[in-house]
Order: C-alpha cells, then structure tokens, then sequence
C-alpha cells in the first residue's frame, strides 16, 4: 500500500509534505512505517510539547474515552471545567475562558468578544493594529490580522480597519497612534511563523505605555508561544504585564484538538449565550488531556529544566552560525528558536530528514526553525546537532 501516493491523490494538496508516513512516537522520536527512527526537533508544529506516548496523557485520554467522548456545551463536564479553573487560576485573576477547537478559532473568539466589548460600549470607527510578518491563522477573520499578503492572496481579506506595522518598530508603533483610533492590538511575543522573531522588551514597553494613554484591548496570542515553549507557562510573563486577552491552541492538548481564549473579568459581559459558540469545543477527552499538560508543564522544575536546555541549544546554534558561513542570526527563547539561512531551508530540512532528524522552517523559506518537545535532555540535543551538521555539510 502506497500511503503517499493514495494520500496525494485523495487528499486537497495545501501542504508540501515531507516524504515520511509516520506511524508511531515514543518520548522525543518518531517512527516512519519502515521503523526508521526520527529525532523530532518540531514537534508537530509545536505541539507534543510532553512528547509522544506519555504515561499520564495515554491514562488520562483512555480513562476519559471509556466514561464520556462529547457532551455538548448545553452540559457540564468535570475535564472542561478543572481546566478551566486551572487556567483562569494561572492568567488572570477573575478572568473566564471560552474552548474551541484550533488555534485559529481561538483568534476569532478574541476578536469577537473584542470587537463586541466595544459595540456595547458604542465605540464607532476604531482600527486594529496588527504586524507584519505575524501569524494567526488560517480563517478569514484571523487571515485579516496576518500580517503576510502571501496568505492573502485570492481571498478577499483586506480589511480597511486592520493596520499593519514594522515589528519590534517603536516609532512606526508612536506615529500610528498619533493618527489613528486603535482600540485593538494583537500580537505574537515571539513571531513564530513569521520567522522566529523575539519582541524586544523596549517595543512592548511603549505599546504598553501607549495603552495607558489610549486604552485599547490587547490581545497576545500565546498559541504557538504557550504552555511553557518559552521556558515560562505563557510568553508574557516574561516581559512583565497582562494582556486583555490570551488566545492558546496547539500544546495544550498535547497533540489532541483544542483552543481557548482566556479574557480578563472587565470583558466577560462581551459574550453572552447565542453570541458565541462551538459543538466540540471544551470535549472532554481533549480537556482532560490538557489537565494533565497543565499539571506538568507549569511545575517550577519543569520550566526551569527547559530554561537550561536553552542554554545548551543556543550555543549550539552559534557554533554553527561560526561554522557554516550561510548561517546566521541564531535567537529566540527557551525551545522557540530560529537561525537564518542563506540556502532555502526547506532543502537544509530535507537534508535533516535523510539524516533522521526532524526540523522546522520559518519566515520566507529563509529560518531554520527549531521547537523541540520541551522534554529534550542533553544526549538527545548532541545527536540532533551530530545530524544537523552533518546535513549542513552538504550544502
Ligand atoms: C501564533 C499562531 N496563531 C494562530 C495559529 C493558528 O493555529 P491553528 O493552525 O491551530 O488553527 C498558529 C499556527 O501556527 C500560530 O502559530
């Protein structure tokens, strides 16, 4: 049985997919159908932040498949409304949460309860500021504050009230609020997609004080940057201040479908019953699953031990940088880390691949783009820098 060739012929081709049926994981390796073994350093786009096959996640979604698979959101569940409390519990005190199903409808929920909060408050005639090189998703609302007209194209997003700005621009941030009447901002700490681009403390600083003076609603999207990638639970711990509102997707379920927003208690009358809504959003086997990603993931130890590897990455991302004169710029934080290359680096991932290491690409095909499962340790960072160079070694 030819799995890539029915797959190519039966599935819509919006992805250039790396020749590999995968057929199994086991802690930070996965296996193709031969039972080749991979060194995952991507972790399904940021995903398997615990791995593959974990003990507790395996116990907690079976426990959950045996007793209840859905229950719409016209019940209550006990895995829905622990996780709820554990979020709210580490955000924002009094803050409530919405469950859906990707990171993409997370964004939507945000901007709708957003733009809701400031109907019915009679605000007229607002923009949101957006930036570019950012990523939010794939649904027309969240396409709209995407900043990369390549995503654009054909779709009829363009959306007059949205403004997109430099990142990390602090004068382009000034003048922009001198003109306009931004009463939304949302963005990514770390542009993940974009390239792996780090928002410096002083850009946060002036948004910040802008917010002061302008008090528009700020919506940081932790999808990619959440659940401890960056060495803390949610990227914006790092920088000091809460945001209106945090959207999350990807690791929190671990690999199992969900999205959330968490929004601050002063906008929880935005949404009310018939405004919002999802079937499966908060299902159960997901939530319960996210119970458990939460309790591992924010213990102190945990993150810290993902603070040290870091340490350990970046400065195996520099030798590189010093080894293999098309490298450069190697950043980022905890295990969202990037490197620019000057040879198009989905061939370097190809490259990676035939060297049984799984890697990531950002930006214009021009990042290397490194997310590992957050549980890596030592050994497996010196085999995955033993392949990398050797696939390196070939351009
Ligand atoms: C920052 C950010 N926001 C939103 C999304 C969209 O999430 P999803 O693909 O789960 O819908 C992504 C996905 O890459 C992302 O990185």
């Amino acid at each position: 049985m030819n799995i890539k060739a029915i797959s190519e012929n039966y599935i819509l081709k919006t992805y250039n997919r790396y020749p590999l049926v995968l057929e199994k994981g086991e802690g930070v390796y996965l296996y193709d159908e031969n039972g080749n073994k991979y060194l995952d350093f991507f972790s399904g786009i940021a995903v398997c932040n615990l791995g593959y096959n974990h003990k507790k996640i395996n116990e907690a979604a079976i426990d959950q498949i045996k007793k209840l698979y859905h229950a719409s959101n016209f019940f209550y569940t006990k895995p829905q409304a622990f996780l709820a409390k554990k979020l709210v519990e580490k955000t924002f005190k009094d803050g409530k949460v919405f469950f859906c199903n990707s990171g993409t409808e997370a964004v939507e929920g945000a901007l709708k309860a957003a733009k809701r909060y400031l109907y019915l408050k009679g605000e007229k005639d607002y923009k949101i500021l957006a930036f570019k090189n950012s990523f939010h998703g794939r649904t027309l609302g969240a396409l709209s504050v995407t900043g990369q007209e390549k995503y654009w194209e054909g779709f009829d997003v363009k959306n007059d009230n949205v403004i997109f700005i430099d990142f990390n621009d602090k004068e382009s941030l000034k003048k922009v609020f001198e003109k306009e009447n931004i009463k939304i901002v949302i963005l990514e700490l770390i542009q993940g997609e974009g390239g792996i681009n780090v928002a410096s403390k002083d850009f946060i600083e002036t948004l910040l004080s802008l917010k002061q003076e302008r008090n528009f609603i700020l919506i940081i999207d932790e999808i990619q940057t959440g659940i401890g990638r960056t060495g803390k639970l949610f990227a914006f711990e790092d920088y000091n201040f809460e945001p209106d509102i945090i959207t999350l997707g990807k690791a929190l379920g671990n690999g199992f479908p969900i999205g959330a927003f968490v929004l601050k208690e002063y906008l929880k009358e935005a949404l009310t019953p018939g405004t919002h809504g999802s079937t499966f959003g908060g299902n159960p086997i997901s939530c319960s699953v996210a119970n458990v990603v939460l309790d591992e993931i924010s213990q102190k130890e945990f993150l810290d031990k993902v603070q040290k590897i870091s340490k350990l990455f970046m400065e195996k991302l520099k030798e590189l940088e010093s080894k293999f004169s098309f490298l450069e710029n190697p950043r980022g934080k905890g295990l969202i880390l990037g490197i620019t290359t000057k040879v198009p680096a989905r061939e370097v991932a190809l490259k990676a691949l035939e060297n049984n290491l799984i890697i990531g690409i950002a930006g214009n095909n021009d990042t290397l783009r490194f997310e590992p499962p957050l549980i890596i340790n030592e050994t497996h960072i010196e085999e995955g820098f033993e392949k990398l160079v050797k696939a390196l070694k070939k351009f």
